[in-house]
């Protein structure tokens, strides 16, 4: 038997003042998205706001359904979004902001697992890292990379390339 460690890096900011004036301005976007949120059953509104390699941004919010698993979370509204309209473009890097009882949260949303191995797949499809900005009033975390939430994917190639 042998024991394998896992590293990974989170950063953490303070203050959401300290990041770079692209990245604040992707979490204010993030922020901004919440509003567009259907979400009458969680109460729980999720934006998420995204930046492509060709300049685009897109933002998305998570839809919800009284069929509850038939609603989708911000983060793949808005990358299904951005790959149905810029297929193959890759997603530098994607900011995440939630609001709930009539305030931004505290701490830092951070996807969800199904958004995770999204997020991955994408990472892994065009070969580039996604940052990922998770905002919160009292802390902003942000990870380099899929692979930092998602240390140990599910990766099978099931294209029969
Ligand atoms: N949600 C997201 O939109 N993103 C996440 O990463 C976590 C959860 C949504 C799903 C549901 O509409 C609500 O938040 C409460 O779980």
């Amino acid at each position: 038997m042998k024991t394998i460690e896992l590293k990974i890096t989170v950063r953490s900011y303070d203050n959401v003042k300290e990041l770079p004036d692209a990245s604040r301005m992707l979490v204010e976007m993030a922020k901004e998205a919440t509003e567009n949120a259907w979400a009458p059953y969680s109460k729980f509104r999720v934006g998420a706001a995204l930046l492509l390699e060709n300049g685009e941004i897109i933002s998305g919010n998570n839809q919800e359904n009284v069929a509850f698993p038939s609603g989708l979370c911000a983060e793949r509204v808005a990358l299904f979004y951005a790959g149905s309209r810029y297929p193959g473009i890759p997603v530098h890097r994607i900011a995440l902001a939630a609001w709930s009882d009539g305030d931004f949260v505290d701490e830092p949303v951070y996807p969800c697992g199904d958004c995770r191995q999204v997020l991955l797949e994408h990472e892994n499809r065009v070969r580039r890292p996604v940052e990922i900005i998770m905002f919160g009033k009292k802390e902003t975390k942000i990870v380099s990379s899929v692979k930092d939430l998602l240390p140990l994917p599910f990766i099978y190639d099931l294209t029969g390339k």
